[in-house]
């Protein structure tokens, strides 16, 4: 699979892919690290878990060699697999590239709150999973722009330190930027932490891979290595989808690389799923997207302007608590917004996209931008977040530091759930689309 010369020719068009590439000033980014396969052809590989339905887990992996079946051997006792299931496989080209066989195997039902050991392919190591609670508090941990460097290493070491139940990831993963191989290493790279969590993932720009000539269909690479749970909440694409967590969490993932104008099926996607929501029973709705709506970073301004105006209004009407983005390199916690004005029936908006990737930090805030008033703090260092949601009304959220070996926390906040706020209750039978329901307060 690892070919000399599909690393050539992937370094090659990664070389023209960086040609493109806009020029702020970041400090020195951390080294690539590589991370090597080196059992058999037939041994799993890149073993990486997300949550699907209510009470499953979708176990994702990958052989080189196209033999081994699409089996996952699971209990709740090392060693001692009393349950199985079999599932699906997939593969795809890329230029000159040919990925392994790609196993994608649902299992399930299990039991909230409890450690599951798993074997894949009958032949693969143990591996262990942790499944979310029925019941809150639940803890998530938030990164974005994740890369595989020697700093994503030093934040993955942090966020593994300590417990959390899912992780979620507001897109660009593995930074391969067409080189392919990079995505398998990446695969190998976070197995020790994507095997023992959910990790629930959308995409970025960096997903996206498309080629002049050569490869003109995007996200091929991530659709079929980061199967997520699309199906399960009405989408027809891998790109934007839902679930539901501890029974109390909402939580939309969605995609800034694919349509969301008004008339596109996210968007209307979007709309039902909004209405589905009963807040007397899921008091949290929380969305994840790549490009930020709300910046007062340099990089990247104006990249999310256009999906603001299309979809604002409906996260707006439905009293979305929290809005996590990546895409600038950096860390930003905005006050309640909508519609560039502060607005406290309005979600938090927070960038997270200081995982670490090779690209570095994005270090310069515009101290006249147009939002700085609505920006509370804002810092461009490396790190992770965690949401802790506590109960129905009160969820804590901190931002943890890569200082070095250490993790600093560097902000944190109470949030209050806007369902349980008198003043910002909305009408559900007006629907989430069109013009907002309250427009000041
Ligand atoms: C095999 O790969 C693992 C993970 O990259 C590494 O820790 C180990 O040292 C490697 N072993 C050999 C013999 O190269
Ligand atoms: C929810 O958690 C907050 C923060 O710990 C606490 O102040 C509040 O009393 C809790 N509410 C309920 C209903 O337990
Ligand atoms: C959330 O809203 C629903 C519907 O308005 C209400 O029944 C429920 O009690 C609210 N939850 C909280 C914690 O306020
Ligand atoms: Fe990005």
């Amino acid at each position: 699979m690892t070919k000399p010369w599909s690393l050539a020719l992937g370094f090659i068009s990664f070389f023209l892919l960086s040609l493109g590439a806009s020029g702020f000033t970041r400090p020195a980014p951390g080294r690539i690290m590589i991370t090597r396969h080196n059992k058999s052809e037939s041994h799993p590989q890149q073993v990486h878990i997300s949550a699907v339905g209510a009470d499953g887990m979708r176990i994702s992996w990958i052989t080189d060699d196209k033999h081994v079946p699409s089996i996952v051997e699971y209990g709740k006792a090392p060693g001692k697999y009393d349950m199985s299931a079999t599932g699906e496989h997939t593969s795809y080209r890329y230029f000159f590239y040919a990925s392994g066989k790609i196993h994608h195997v649902k299992i399930g039902p299990l039991e909230p709150d409890t450690v599951y050991y798993y074997r894949c392919g009958g032949v693969g190591d143990e591996h262990s999973f942790k499944t979310p609670p029925a019941t809150l508090p639940v803890e998530f941990a938030i990164i974005g722009d994740l890369g595989q460097t020697e700093w994503t290493a030093s934040t993955l070491g942090h966020v593994g330190k300590t417990n959390y139940d899912m992780l979620l990831l507001p897109g660009d993963l593995s930074y391969a930027d067409t080189n392919q191989p990079l995505w398998d290493s990446f695969g190998r790279f976070v197995e020790p932490y994507a095997s023992k969590r959910p990790w629930m993932v959308t995409e970025g720009n960096h997903e996206i891979e498309t080629f002049p000539i050569l490869h003109s269909h995007p996200f091929d690479a991530y659709n079929a290595r980061w199967r997520m749970q699309y199906e399960e909440s009405g989408s027809t694409s891998n790109l934007y989808y839902s679930f539901d967590v501890a029974g109390a969490i909402h939580v939309i993932m969605l995609g800034s690389y694919t349509d969301f104008d008004s008339k596109s099926d996210q968007y209307k996607w979007l709309v039902k799923d909004l209405a589905k929501v009963d807040r007397g029973q899921t008091p949290w709705l929380i969305v994840l997207l790549h490009a930020p709506w709300y910046n007062t970073n340099t990089a990247h301004q104006g990249e999310g302007e256009a999906m603001r105006k299309a979809m604002e209004s409906p996260l707006y009407n439905a009293r979305v608590d929290v809005i996590f983005v990546g895409h600038v390199h950096a860390y930003e916690r905005f006050t309640r917004v909508y519609d560039n004005k502060a607005n406290s029936c309005g979600p938090v908006h927070i960038t997270i996209g200081d995982g670490g990737n090779r690209e570095g930090l994005a270090r310069d805030f515009d101290e006249n931008h147009k939002s700085v008033s609505l920006s509370l703090l804002r810092e461009a260092s490396f790190g992770h977040g965690r949401l802790k949601v506590v109960n129905r009304t009160h969820a804590h959220w901190s931002w943890h530091r890569n200082d070095d070996s250490d993790s600093t926390v560097a902000d944190e906040v109470w949030l209050d759930s806007l369902n349980a706020s008198e003043a910002c209750k909305t009408d559900p039978s007006l629907g989430y689309s069109g013009t907002p329901v309250v427009d000041e307060l």
